[in-house]
């Protein structure tokens, strides 16, 4: 049997409230499937600093690296405000995007049919709704040089950044696209502008040559971003795994994840080049959401995003496509059935805390 290395770092706020629903799947998939999860845990963020002073520590930076998978909680919160600029508890997840070389930004947007109705669009444009925005984070024109501002010295200033992109940023962001339909729907729409920018023309050039080049069999189709964000809104189930920069991708996943719903829901994942010897992506797992110090330790928070995040991991970092798909079919039944934390509560409802949705997640998970 496989053993599954799992880094939880469930941090501040309502991340280790969320983590502990999570937690309780892994137990469940390890007692009835067999799935040889081994977990370690450590802390991350305001937690972490207010213990040894680093929001994570070399060791844990290493047992990341050598992790499957890491699965995060959130950081932060207004307790640590004042601490130092390389120590607030952000910089800890930074530390690990930039050690893991985390590249790849995958933001889905799954519509539940029960939420349907919250949408802020017509329900049958996103019921059953499920598409992923796969964003490039590390490159780009929110790194390109030059950046400044330059004093024209009559009263004007210039502000400038630079988008840069070269071929083997492009190449290993495409490759992640189709590796990833083939684990969905088998589509991938790459979008640029490459009608007015450079960076456009090339990253068009280079998503073509790599589908060429050993993915002929998920069906590829280019978009500019502009009409790409347009088509989102009026007709997203068009949508498989969208590719795109990381300026376009911030935008574009940020609108599509509203199309959908509360925060609460949404899951992401940050994926990493593959190990040229054994193929396999350094990975963290994540929802959107951060550490909610408004709810904090009141037993309210919604654990869905971080249980969905799981659900991305098994998927993405497992291949354990049937169980990722009985994840996700276990949060919608709860939902069918009528359970909602505060956040998505509507009436006629039944209002539930953290633990119960959880419960009900593992009781629908292990029953189905
Ligand atoms: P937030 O996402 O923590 O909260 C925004 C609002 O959504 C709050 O009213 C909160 O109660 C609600 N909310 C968020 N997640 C929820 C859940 N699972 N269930 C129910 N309600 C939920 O964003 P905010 O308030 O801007 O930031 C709070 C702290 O979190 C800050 O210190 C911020 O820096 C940090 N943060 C950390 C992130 C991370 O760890 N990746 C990401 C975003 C913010
Ligand atoms: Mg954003």
């Amino acid at each position: 049997m496989a053993s599954r290395k799992l880094l939880l770092l469930p941090g501040d706020g309502i991340g280790p409230e969320s983590m502990a629903e999570v937690k309780k799947l892994i137990a469940a998939m390890n007692a009835d499937l067999n799935a040889g999860f081994e977990t370690e845990e450590a802390l991350v963020g305001g937690s972490a600093y207010d213990a040894h002073g680093q929001s994570i520590s070399e060791a844990d930076v290493a047992t990341a690296m050598a992790a499957d998978a890491v699965l995060f909680g959130a950081v932060g919160g207004p307790k640590w405000d004042s601490v130092p600029y390389e120590v607030r508890p952000e910089a800890g997840l930074l530390r690990l995007r930039k050690d893991m070389e985390l590249f790849a930004n995958l933001r889905p947007a799954i519509c539940y049919p029960a939420l349907a109705a919250s949408s802020s669009l017509k329900p049958e444009v996103v019921e059953g709704l499920d598409i992923l925005i796969l964003r490039e984070l590390t490159g780009g024109v929110y790194f390109g040089e030059p950046k400044e501002i330059i004093d024209l010295g009559n009263g004007q200033k210039r502000g400038v950044d630079t988008q840069v992109y070269e071929t083997y940023e492009i190449e290993r962001i495409a490759a992640a696209a189709f590796e990833l339909a083939r684990t969905r729907g088998n589509k991938v729409c790459s979008m640029e502008k490459r009608n007015v920018m450079k960076s456009g023309v090339l990253w068009n050039e280079v998503v073509t040559a790599t589908h060429k080049n050993g993915y002929q069999d998920v069906e590829l189709t280019h978009m500019l971003a502009d009409a790409g964000g347009m088509q989102l809104v009026r007709w997203p189930k068009q949508f498989d795994v969208i590719v795109t920069d990381n300026l376009f991708g911030d935008m574009l996943s940020d609108v599509a994840a509203m199309l959908t719903g509360s925060l609460g829901m949404l899951p992401s994942a940050s994926l990493g080049a593959p190990d040229a010897a054994t193929g396999k992506r350094k990975a963290l797992y994540e929802p959107v959401h951060g550490s909610a110090p408004d709810i904090a330790g009141q037993g309210i928070a919604n654990p869905i995003a971080m249980i969905a995040s799981f659900a991305m991991c098994l998927r993405y970092s497992f291949n354990m496509v049937a169980e990722a798909d009985r994840l996700e079919a276990a949060i919608s039944a709860v939902l069918d059935d009528g359970l909602r934390t505060r956040d998505i509560m509507s009436n006629g409802m039944t209002e539930v805390g953290t633990t119960q949705m959880g419960d009900a997640i593992v009781a629908k998970f292990r029953a189905a």
